[in-house]
């Protein structure tokens, strides 16, 4: 069964970001997506990585918090969004802390040679931000870093959107172009997670 993950870094229930994962969601559920994740990260117990190694011989990360849940459901995810608001340039802390935790997977994946999904670049991923500023100067930044942490933990970017000019919480409502653009690209992910097999 096709399963999107939609891990969420906004601490703004109703903001800018969760609307617009709600129209991504949408589209990929009206074509074929049959099941929706939702994290909320703001909601969760969770600590930034501690940098200990405790993960370099097995892979596996000894915080015991809400996290451990995370990783069970990114592996068993087809495709996984991110959406994060620009926070001084950059992704929000919470959605950096859900990055940096997969040290743990780097080092499964790199040092051990045992990744724990594999490495077929079949689940795509999608990353969506907002900010206030119109311009868009920050966001390949923000793109690499989420470049990479998709590559290191085998999924595959496969498209990414930025809405700028948004700074009250929820105000991308008032732009129906905003959700539509959300909409249409849930549609599109949802083809990519059926045509790659991650179903
Ligand atoms: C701590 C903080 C830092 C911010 N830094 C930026 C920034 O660097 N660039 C930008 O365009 N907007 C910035 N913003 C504005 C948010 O990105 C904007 O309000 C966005 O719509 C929030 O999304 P959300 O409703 O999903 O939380 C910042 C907001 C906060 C609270």
């Amino acid at each position: 069964m096709a399963k999107v993950l939609a891990v969420v870094g906004s601490p703004r229930p109703g903001g800018n970001s969760d609307l617009l994962t709600g129209s991504f969601l949408t589209g990929a559920r009206e074509r074929g997506v049959e099941s929706v994740e939702i994290i909320y990260l703001n909601q969760l117990n969770l600590r930034p990585c501690q940098g200990c190694d405790g993960c370099a011989t097995d892979g596996i990360c000894i915080i015991a918090d809400d996290m451990q849940e995370i990783y069970r459901q990114v592996q068993t995810a087809s495709g996984v969004l991110l959406a994060s608001p620009i926070y001084f340039e950059g992704l929000s802390a919470q959605a950096k802390i859900f990055i940096d935790r997969f040290q743990c997977w780097w080092q499964a994946k790199y040092r051990l040679h045992k990744p724990f999904i594999p490495a077929d670049g079949q689940r795509p991923a999608f990353l969506i931000t907002v900010g206030a500023r119109e311009d868009k100067e920050c966001f390949e930044s923000i793109k690499a870093v989420t470049r990479t942490f998709f590559l290191i933990i085998n999924y595959r970017l496969t498209g990414s959107l930025y809405f700028g000019g948004f700074d009250r919480r929820g105000s991308v409502k008032e732009e129906q172009w905003a959700l539509q653009k959300a909409y249409r690209a849930g549609q599109s992910f949802a083809r990519e997670m059926i045509v790659g097999g991650g179903s």
